[in-house]
C-alpha cells in the first residue's frame, strides 16, 4: 500500500521504516533538506537500535524514500501519516502549527481520497480542527475530495521503538466510519497476525488514549517517588517495600522504579498538556498536578543530597557524574534529570566531569563550551580527581563497576545514587557512603 509520513523526526522515521520493512511503499517527507540528504547517505539523525540497519535495506530496496517535495509526497500516498512535533507552548500545551501546517499541504496537493492519520500526540478534538483546516482549504479550491482523519497515536519507547513499532502491543485506531477503519486494518494486518491488537474506538477516545496512558506512568512513577521519600523519612527501604508491591499482580512490577524524577520527550510534556487540556474545560486535575509537582521535587533531590552532605559549601567541589541521557539506551537529554543537578551544581559554583556512554555529543550540543564542564572519555576518567560520584541515569555498564577503584579515585568515598544501582551492605562493607533513593538506612536525614 502507497503511505506517505509528514514529518522524519523520531515517531515518523520509526513508523515509515517500520512500514516499508513489511512490503508497503512509503515516502518520508520533511522539510529540512540536510536531513532528508543525510538519510540518503546512510546518516540516521538519531541513535535507536537497529534503526539504521532498518532505514539503510529499506532505502536500497526503493521502498522507502527520503524527500522535501511535499506535492510529490502528497500525491504518493493513501494514506498521509502526520508525525511531525508538538512542541509545549509557554503555558505547556501543545502547540498545533506544524500538525495544521501539515493539514493544510495535504489540502493544497491531494488530487485523490486520502486517509489522513494523526500520529503525534496532539490534544483531544485535534482530529476536528484536521478536518476542518482541509475542508476549509478544499473549500478554497473548489473542490470536493473524500477524506477520513483518523487517530492513531504511537506509543513507542526510546531505546526499543524499532521493536515496539514492529511487535506493537496494541494498535489504536480512532476513526469516523467503516471505511477508515477497514483501510486501516489492511495496512496493519502484517503486524496484526497472532492475536488481534487493532482496538477501534472513536476519535476522540484514541486521542485521550495517548495521554491517558502516559500520564498512568508518570502516575506510578511520580506515586513511587513520594513512597521513596516517605521510606527515607521513616527508616525503611523502597527496594523492599518495591518487590513487596509488585508481587500482587493488579500493581506489578513496571513502571514502579523509584529514582531521581522522569524525564524524556513525553512524559513531562503530555503531563503537562493534559492538565492544561483541564484547565481549559474547567476540571482542576489533582493527580496530575501532583504527579507533576512530585516529578519536580524529585530532579532536585540529587543536588539537595550534596548540599546536605557538604552543609552548603558545595563551591569548589568537583562531581563526578556517570548517565547524562534520560534513561539508558538513547542520547536523548530532553527534561533530564541530570540537566536539572548540573545546572544547580553550576549555579553553586560546583564543577562537573560527566560520562555517558551515548549522550556526549549531545550534551556538549545543548551546553557547548561550559565553564564547570567536563566531558570524558570512559566512567573511570571521570572519577580522577573527583570529589563524589553521582550516577543520573542507569546504564547496564554502570551496574559492576570496580568498586575499589572508585574509592581510590575519589576524594571522598561517597556515592550518590539516583537509580539505585548497588546493594548498601555491600557499600557498608567496602567502606563507600551511599546516598540512594529511598533507602532509610543509607540516607542522611
Ligand atoms: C514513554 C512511554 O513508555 C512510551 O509508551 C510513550 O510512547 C513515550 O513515553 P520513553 O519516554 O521513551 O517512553 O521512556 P520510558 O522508558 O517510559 O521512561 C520515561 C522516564 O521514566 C525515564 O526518565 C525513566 O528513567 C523514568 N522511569 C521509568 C522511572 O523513573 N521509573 C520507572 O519505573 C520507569
Amino acid at each position: 500500500m502507497k503511505v506517505t509520513v509528514f514529518g522524519i523526526g523520531y515517531v515518523g522515521l520509526v513508523q515509515g521504516a517500520v512500514l516499508a520493512s513489511v512490503g508497503h511503499d512509503v515516502v518520508c517527507v520533511d522539510v529540512d533538506e540536510e536531513k532528508v540528504k543525510n538519510l540518503e547517505k546512510g546518516i540516521i539523525p538519531i541513535y535507536e537500535p537497529g534503526l539504521t540497519s532498518l532505514v539503510e535495506d529499506n532505502y536500497q530496496s526503493g521502498r522507502l524514500k527520503f524527500t522535501t517535495d511535499s506535492k510529490f509526497a502528497v500525491g504518493h500516498g493513501d494514506f498521509q501519516f502526520i508525525a511531525v512535533g508538538t512542541p509545549p507552548d509557554e503555558d505547556g500545551s501543545a502547540d498545533l502549527k506544524y500538525v495544521l501546517a501539515v493539514a493544510e499541504t495535504i489540502a493544497k496537493n491531494m488530487q485523490t481520497p486520502k486517509i489522513i492519520i494523526n500520529k503525534s500526540t496532539v490534544p483531544v478534538g485535534t482530529a476536528d480542527k484536521v478536518s476542518e483546516k482541509i475542508k476549509t482549504v478544499l473549500a478554497e479550491r473548489g473542490e470536493v475530495i473524500d477524506f477520513d482523519v483518523v487517530s492513531n497515536p504511537e506509543f513507542l519507547k526510546e531505546g526499543a521503538a524499532v521493536n515496539d513499532c514492529l511487535k506493537p502491543d496494541r494498535i489504536i485506531v480512532g476513526t469516523v466510519n467503516k471505511h477508515s477503519e477497514e483501510m486501516m486494518r489492511e495496512l496493519y494486518a502484517p503486524f496484526n497476525r497472532n492475536h488481534d491488537k487493532i482496538i477501534v474506538m472513536d476519535v476522540r477516545s484514541a486521542e485521550l488514549t495517548k495521554y491517558a496512558a502516559n500520564c498512568m506512568l508518570a502516575t506510578k512513577i511520580s506515586f513511587m517517588n513520594e513512597m521513596s521519600n516517605l521510606a527515607e523519612k521513616l527508616g525503611a527501604d523502597i527496594e523492599a517495600v518495591r518487590h513487596g508491591i509488585g508481587s500482587d499482580p493488579r500493581i506489578g512490577y513496571q513502571f514502579i522504579y523509584p529514582g531521581c524524577g522522569y524525564g524524556g520527550s513525553c512524559f513531562p510534556k503530555d503531563v503537562q498538556a493534559l492538565v492544561r487540556t483541564a484547565n481549559d474545560i474547567d476540571y482542576k486535575p489533582s493527580i496530575l498536578e501532583a504527579v507533576e509537582e512530585v516529578n519536580y521535587r524529585q530532579k532536585n533531590k540529587l543536588f539537595e543530597y550534596l548540599d546536605r552532605h557538604y552543609q552548603g559549601a558545595i563551591e569548589g567541589k568537583t562531581i563526578a557524574l556517570w548517565g547524562l541521557s534520560f534513561k539508558p539506551n538513547t542520547d536523548d537529554m530532553r527534561e533530564a534529570s541530570s540537566r536539572v543537578l548540573m545546572e544547580k551544581l553550576w549555579e553553586n559554583g560546583a564543577k562537573v566531569q560527566a560520562y555517558d556512554p551515548e549522550a556526549m555529543e549531545e550534551c556538549q550540543r545543548i551546553y557547548g563550551q561550559k565553564d564547570g564542564l567536563t566531558l570524558v572519555g570512559t566512567k573511570e576518567a571521570a572519577l580522577k580527581g573527583a570529589d563524589v560520584l553521582v550516577i543520573c541515569t542507569e546504564w547496564s555498564q554502570f551496574r559492576a563497576p570496580d568498586f575499589d577503584l572508585i574509592s581510590n579515585s575519589l576524594n571522598e568515598k561517597l556515592i550518590v545514587d539516583g537509580r539505585n544501582m548497588y546493594d548498601p551492605n555491600t557499600m557498608e562493607k567496602k567502606g563507600i557512603a551511599y546516598y540512594a533513593i529511598g533507602r532509610g538506612r543509607s540516607v542522611s536525614k
